[in-house]
């Protein structure tokens, strides 16, 4: 780690936002050993996989103060950028943690979440059974243990093969709530909780590319 990214490490592990957890697969954690229940299952509580900076728990911070927010990603240097503004706004309600989406649920408590948004994920378009796509049956799974029975999903991406498969695999395995394939043409764009934007969507968003969206839960037949 060079000098200026020491820093802004150990200004974030200060903060105590950001946790740094190592978890390989074959070796779950305990949950009460990592976990610091910082947040209550009866709480309401929201987790943004693959959340980079932050943006969207950020954003939706703002909207629902009220709420708990916990980003994940496997980058540290990003999440700490997410940090530093969590810290600089004296935010108590969002933590980020470092930890591959593929073990969350050796992490995280069961029950703990009412959403999971997945903001732009990357869309691994060249794969044919898509098992490594974060909307794939293997990834719903893992979402299930720590999901609430009510809890929604949400996916927004640029991706016309992801969202298809994504469409596909709700049909399949879980119920659809609601979807677009064109956000920004669309009446949910009215949802201030759908204008959020991270650093990916304004940048698909300036290339003209359209925005997709889909809201589904776990649950069969609702
Ligand atoms: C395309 S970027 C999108 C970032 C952000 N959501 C946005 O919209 O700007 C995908 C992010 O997912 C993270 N990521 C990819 N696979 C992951 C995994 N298995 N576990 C945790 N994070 C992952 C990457 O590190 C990256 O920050």
């Amino acid at each position: 780690m060079g000098r200026k990214r020491n820093k802004r490490h150990n200004e974030a592990s200060n903060t105590d936002i950001i946790t740094e957890v190592s978890v390989k697969s074959g070796n779950p954690l305990t949950l009460s050993s990592e976990y610091n229940g910082i947040f209550k299952t009866s709480e309401k509580n929201i987790l943004e996989l693959g959340c980079a900076r932050g943006e969207y728990s950020l954003g939706m911070v703002d909207l629902f103060p009220e709420k708990n927010f916990i980003g994940v990603d496997i980058k540290g240097e990003r999440l700490i950028i997410g940090s530093r503004k969590a810290k600089e706004l004296n935010l108590q309600n969002i933590r980020f943690y470092r930890i591959q989406v593929e073990h969350i649920d050796t992490f995280f408590p069961e029950n703990l979440f009412d959403e999971i948004w997945i903001p732009f994920p990357d869309p691994h378009p060249g794969l044919k059974n898509g098992n490594k796509r974060l909307t794939s049956e293997r990834f719903l799974d893992v979402y299930r243990h720590i999901l609430k029975d009510d809890g929604v999903i949400h996916l927004k991406t640029d991706c016309d093969i992801l969202y298809n498969f994504s469409l596909e695999t709700v049909k399949e395995h879980a119920t659809l709530i609601e979807s677009t394939n064109d956000l920004y043409r669309s009446d949910l764009i009215k949802n201030d909780l759908l204008k959020i934007q991270t650093t990916y969507e304004k940048r698909y968003v300036l290339e003209g590319r359209t925005i997709k969206y889909l809201k589904f839960s776990l649950r069969n037949g609702l």
